[in-house]
């Protein structure tokens, strides 16, 4: 049964784990359909399954759904208006009283962006990270839209939806940037 502490979780969706690695693309562009609830909660729940340092898991995630709130923080930055047609946006913040080092709270917050990434990607929706320093005219937003308080810093804001464009990942690899042993040493 499905209660606020225990979602009702997907747990398998179909793609392999390695083709959703090489598959993801960042979705800018939208279909109106809503995104169902067990979707979003699957997509939180792999954020909260991505590593942290010290365990100290500081994130933070708000979840928005209200037009009106994606559509300021679409205007919010420079890079960010495809949140207007999200269906949902995820707020990733970090509690700067859980960790209390910047930069590995921010790493935090990342390695959970990723998760989630990946999880909407598998679960067939596309989304895309959108990224801001921290002071900067987006984390003000979000921090005034969203009402965060003063140890909770606005990190980055994932939007998401039922893809309405096609994208596709190019490879990748790229071997010159891959050194063995030492800087500049060559594959055996
Ligand atoms: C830290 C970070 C910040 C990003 N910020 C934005 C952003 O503000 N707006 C945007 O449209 N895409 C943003 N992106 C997505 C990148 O533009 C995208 O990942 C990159 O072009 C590679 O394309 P791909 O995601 O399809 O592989 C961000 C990605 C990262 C990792």
């Amino acid at each position: 049964m499905r209660t606020k502490q225990n979602p009702e979780l997907i747990e398998h969706c179909g793609m392999d784990l390695l083709q959703a690695i090489t598959t993801r693309s960042s979705i800018r562009r939208y279909t109106s359909e809503p995104v169902d609830e067990a979707l979003l909660q699957t997509i939180l729940n792999a954020g909260f399954c991505a590593p942290s340092a010290d365990e100290l898991r500081p994130w933070r995630f708000i979840v928005v759904r209200e037009r009106a709130t994606l559509g300021t923080l679409a205007r919010g930055g420079m890079w960010t208006g495809m949140l207007a047609g999200a269906a949902v946006g995820i707020v990733i913040a970090g509690d700067t009283r859980a960790q209390r080092k910047e930069p590995l709270m921010i790493e935090d917050c990342s390695v959970a962006a990723q998760n989630m990434l990946l999880a909407a990607h598998g679960l067939g929706l596309g989304a895309v990270w959108c990224g801001f320093t921290h002071p900067s005219p987006m984390a003000d937003t979000c921090r005034q839209a969203l009402g965060l308080p003063g140890h909770v810093q606005p990190v980055a804001v994932l939007s998401i939806g039922h893809p309405a464009q096609q994208a596709y990942q190019r490879p990748r690899y790229d071997a010159a940037k891959v050194h063995h042993e030492r800087w500049g040493g060559q594959a055996p």
